[in-house]
């Protein structure tokens, strides 16, 4: 069992943003990632839609026999999370409850902003969360969605981009906070961008960082971190491109030789 993979599924390429970090983190554990690129994006579309979505992808993985599956995905850790818990026979663990955590912690005022998808803000789950740990910090939610599709087109190094997030983040300048989480995990190749445009003062947290070290710690503790040593090469999936994936995998995680596929889903 320990030397089964971890599974992490995303609508697209930000998945790979949670990918980097378990390869940092867990460099002894094998990976499969799912991107559902074809039917991107998840953001606006009905919550009963998405969480349909993500569990046939949860699906496909466990045919993969992983051990443990990540929702790199904020809008589908709004949609399905509970869900996939209840139904699966293995642990899960979303993005959402990990980036709340952080922020509450490293907070200074607890004026907290949010931006992710319009799903992740309509589903409010990042304020339940934030409010259950720190009932008096005020939360800025923003929806960013045009963010996700200028990382899919891989135009996150274009000179236009810090003009756009400048734009979109300026809100934060008449609402303003101490830490921002970044609620959606396309949002990290924009990081630069997004550092700019807020200024030093501001402290960004990465939701699926902090996700990393949660599923690190649920794998010591139900004894499924691999001990044997035999780690495989990452396998990457796609419903989408294979070739648009490749090109931004490649460069996001700086390996020339990746494993991926392709996967036909339903439209
Ligand atoms: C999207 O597909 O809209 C982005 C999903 C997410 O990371 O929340």
């Amino acid at each position: 069992m320990t030397s089964q993979p971890i599974g992490f599924l995303d609508s697209g390429v930000g998945g790979l943003t949670v990918v980097k970090e378990a390869l940092k983190q867990l460099p002894n554990e094998s990976i499969v990632f799912l991107g559902d690129q074809a039917r991107l994006p998840y953001g606006p579309r009905p919550t009963e839609e998405v969480a349909h979505f993500v569990q046939q992808i949860a699906g496909f993985l466990l045919d993969q026999h992983i051990k443990a599956l990540v929702l790199a995905c904020n809008t589908a850790t709004a949609a399905a999370l509970p869900i996939l818990q209840a139904k699966l026979p293995i642990p899960v663990v979303g993005v959402i409850d990990s980036g709340s955590q952080t922020a509450v912690k490293v907070s200074t005022g607890q004026r907290i902003g949010v931006i992710a998808t319009e799903g992740t803000i309509k589903s409010h789950a990042y304020q339940r969360a934030i409010s259950n740990l720190s009932p008096n910090a005020s939360i800025e939610g923003l929806a960013c969605p045009e963010f996700v599709t200028v990382v899919e087109a891989g135009k996150y190094h274009a000179p236009q981009t810090d003009q756009l997030v400048d734009d979109q983040l300026r809100y934060f300048k008449t609402h303003p906070v101490d830490t921002l989480i970044l609620g959606c995990t396309h949002f990290p190749l924009l990081v630069d961008s997004i550092r700019k445009a807020m200024g030093p003062s501001v402290t960004l947290v990465d939701s699926g960082v902090e996700t990393v070290s949660v599923i690190k710690q649920l794998l010591a503790d139900e004894q499924l971190l691999n001990t044997d040593g035999a780690m495989k090469q990452p396998q990457f999936y796609t419903t989408g491109d294979v070739d648009s994936f490749t090109a931004i995998a490649q460069d996001w995680l700086q390996m020339t030789e990746l494993n991926v596929q392709h996967v036909p889903v339903e439209q």
